[in-house]
């Protein structure tokens, strides 16, 4: 071989051996194979050779070009080869670590409760509706006949909210346009009623909020499930009827369930429902305070004054009402003694109602 094509040849594929990447292989193609490369430049120079040597030469320099071109090529594959080496490399999994364990959340009591309850009331044929935690004096007491100085507004410890209304009723009592945090979920039936065409079945949940000295069995803020029937002949039987299936659902089949007269003056007549005390089966105990019984949810025939407030005739239609307290049937249910851990959000209680989920009641043939 042409002496100057052989320092060619060595010195190319040395360089080549110790290149390790992508650009060092381009810029060594470029370098030596071209257009305007070591080896071009050598054909060139067949036109300054004694025309004798020139075939020789060419075929010296072509064959180095295909020489150069391989290695290059089998360079390529090597260090194509160790990229992925290297890539597999970074990107491997360990299949055999064990898995990430993820933490399952639970249903808070209260929801499970309320879950239950709606479910029973769908299946009854009601409907769920929603209503504002802020509210006006009008519907949360007036139109539901507590007018500013009825001594049943003193059963609810309210808080109102400080607009020019607080103080502009009579002899500085609160007028219907002022607005408080709803003290329970009934002032709904105001509103809701008139929107719904009769008859009509509906339930509404929601947080409602009083004034209270915090205690094991008193909140400031508690939840309420507000329901009503409306329809011609509706009966006091309908009302028991109702409660019954709810209370069935929740706690199970064998509750045993107390009708008694109670006073609210949206309904005639009022009715206390009592669960038998889960504790003490009816002997007394702390839980029911010695009585045997644990209210869960009043209710009543619908006053007439209220149905005619909501633009619907007495005489020809009779519903009923109610409002459940989800907490309290809740901590009665799991026998909670301090319903204040319902509401700080603490995981090792909260944590324990996981099993609930499965429905331990199911086997027993609960609603
Ligand atoms: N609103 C009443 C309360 O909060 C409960 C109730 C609702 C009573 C409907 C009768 C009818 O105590």
């Amino acid at each position: 071989m042409d002496p100057q094509l052989q320092t060619i040849s060595e010195k190319a594929l040395e360089e080549l051996e110790r290149i390790q990447d992508r650009p060092g292989l381009d810029a060594w193609r470029q370098l030596y194979l071209g257009r305007k490369g070591v080896l071009a430049e050598q054909l060139r120079r067949v036109g300054q050779l004694a025309p004798a040597a020139r075939p020789a030469y060419g075929r010296e320099v072509h064959a180095l070009q295909d020489r150069l071109e391989s290695a290059w090529e089998a360079r390529e594959v090597l260090l194509r080869r160790k990229e992925l080496a290297a890539q597999a490399r970074q990107e491997c999994v360990d299949i055999t670590l064990p898995g990430r364990q993820r933490r399952l959340g639970a249903y808070h009591p209260i929801t499970q409760v309320l879950r239950e309850m709606i479910e029973t009331f769908y299946a009854l044929g009601f409907q769920v509706w929603d209503g504002p935690e802020v509210e006006l004096d009008r519907y949360n007491f007036e139109l539901l006949n507590m007018p500013a100085h009825h001594p049943a507004r003193a059963m609810h410890d309210t808080f109102y909210l400080d607009t020019p209304e607080l103080r502009a009723g009579p002899s500085g009592a609160p007028a219907p346009g002022a607005l408080l945090l709803r003290t329970h979920t009934s002032p709904n039936q105001i509103r809701i009623m008139p929107q719904v065409g009769l008859p009509l079945r509906v339930v509404v949940p929601g947080r409602v909020y009083r004034y209270e000295q915090v205690d094991p069995s008193h909140n400031w803020m508690f939840y309420q499930v507000e329901g009503f029937v409306v329809d011609r002949g509706i009966t006091l039987a309908d009302l028991k009827g109702t409660i019954t299936a709810v209370l069935r659902r929740v706690f199970g089949r064998q509750v045993r369930l107390r009708f008694r007269c109670d006073y609210f003056p949206y309904v005639e007549p009022g009715v206390d429902t009592a669960v038998g005390c889960v504790l003490c089966q009816g002997a007394g105990c702390r839980l029911c305070g010695g009585t045997g019984w644990l209210e869960v949810m009043p209710a009543g025939m619908i006053h007439p004054q209220v149905l005619r407030n909501c633009g619907i005739d007495p005489d020809r239609y009779s519903g009923f009402a109610f409002g459940a307290g989800p907490d309290r049937i809740a901590a009665i249910r799991w026998q909670i003694e301090d319903i204040r851990h319902l509401y700080q959000n603490d995981l090792r209680f909260l944590q324990q109602f996981r099993a609930a989920l499965q429905r331990p009641r199911a086997k027993e043939g609960a609603a």
